[in-house]
């Protein structure tokens, strides 16, 4: 699994996107995210912009951010965070879909002096220094979690803070589901995939200290087993026609998709948002 395939996955899900209108209800296109709906326990919403409820308060004071977006998709999460938090936002991707499509609304919405996007790996050196780093559902592609937790902080100012929000599997996963999760990893190329307190012990011994953990599994909608099983066939039957057409990443990414949320319905996989101080 390379960042090559990375990259290949996210552009060939982009253009998916793109055409298929059922698809965008989990990908966010309409506020620029590619990250889960959660359950909004105020309004009952569910959405792509509960997530910052919980992000919000560990962000740097108004106007003071200088933040780094570390796998950030189409850009959401930097246009929101600029319009409530302000400073200077800039956003890494390794898709070039992506990042010519988040360049297009920066340049729309007149953005360019205040935000900015790099078509380039978090693995390699970042194009700034921060106070701030946030990674939404992306540092579960990290074939080296140590390695990239090592290059944010060496751009990571001294008080700084990295959010990470992310899949992340229990540290004991019973017989039942390893299998599921072996295959939910290969589909959504995630080899690695640590566990919470995986992260934390990583970010502990380059003397990060935690400053909240939050599990927010709960807010989630995973569908019933019978459901999954029933979309598992319907979309293992389109298969060999997508792979036809040029879509098999897609094809891996839908049934992975599946695996996982089979995985956040027994609680094998916990959605988890963590915050580490320099
Ligand atoms: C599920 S999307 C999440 C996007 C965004 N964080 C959001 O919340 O909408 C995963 C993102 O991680 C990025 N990604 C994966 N591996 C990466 C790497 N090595 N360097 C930079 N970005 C990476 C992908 O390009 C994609 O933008």
């Amino acid at each position: 699994m390379t960042t090559k395939d990375v990259s290949l996955y996210y552009d060939e899900l982009h253009r998916w996107t793109e055409k298929d209108k059922s698809f965008q209800v989990f990908s966010g296109f309409e506020n620029d995210t590619i990250h889960r709906f959660l359950i909004d326990a105020g309004s009952g919403e569910f959405s792509p912009d509960t997530i910052y409820k919980f992000i919000d308060p560990h962000m740097p004071p108004h106007a003071t951010s200088r933040a780094l977006d570390a796998g950030c998709g189409y850009g959401g999460t930097c246009f929101r965070c600029l319009r409530v938090h302000g400073g200077r936002w800039s956003g890494v991707t390794i898709s070039r879909e992506q990042w010519s499509y988040a360049n297009g609304i920066a340049k729309a919405r007149g953005l360019e002096g205040a935000i900015d996007f790099h078509l380039l790996s978090y693995d390699t050196p970042l194009p700034g220094r921060y106070n701030v780093i946030v990674a939404i559902e992306s540092l579960i592609h990290a074939a080296d979690p140590s390695a990239t937790l090592k290059n944010f902080i060496s751009s990571l100012d001294a008080g700084g803070r990295i959010v990470i929000v992310d899949d992340m599997p229990v540290e004991h996963v019973n017989e039942a589901d390893a299998g599921f999760l072996a295959n939910f990893k290969q589909a959504w190329r995630c080899p690695v995939a640590l566990s919470a307190q995986a992260w934390t012990a990583l970010a502990q011994s380059y003397g990060l200290r935690l400053a909240a953990k939050e599990d927010l599994t709960h807010l989630l909608k995973p569908r019933p087993e019978p459901d999954l099983d029933a979309a598992f066939a319907d979309l293992s039957s389109q298969r060999a026609d997508k792979t036809k057409r040029g879509f098999a990443r897609l094809s891996d990414a839908e049934l992975g998709g599946l695996h996982l949320e089979r995985l956040h319905r027994r609680g094998t996989v916990r959605y988890v948002m963590l915050v580490f101080e320099k």
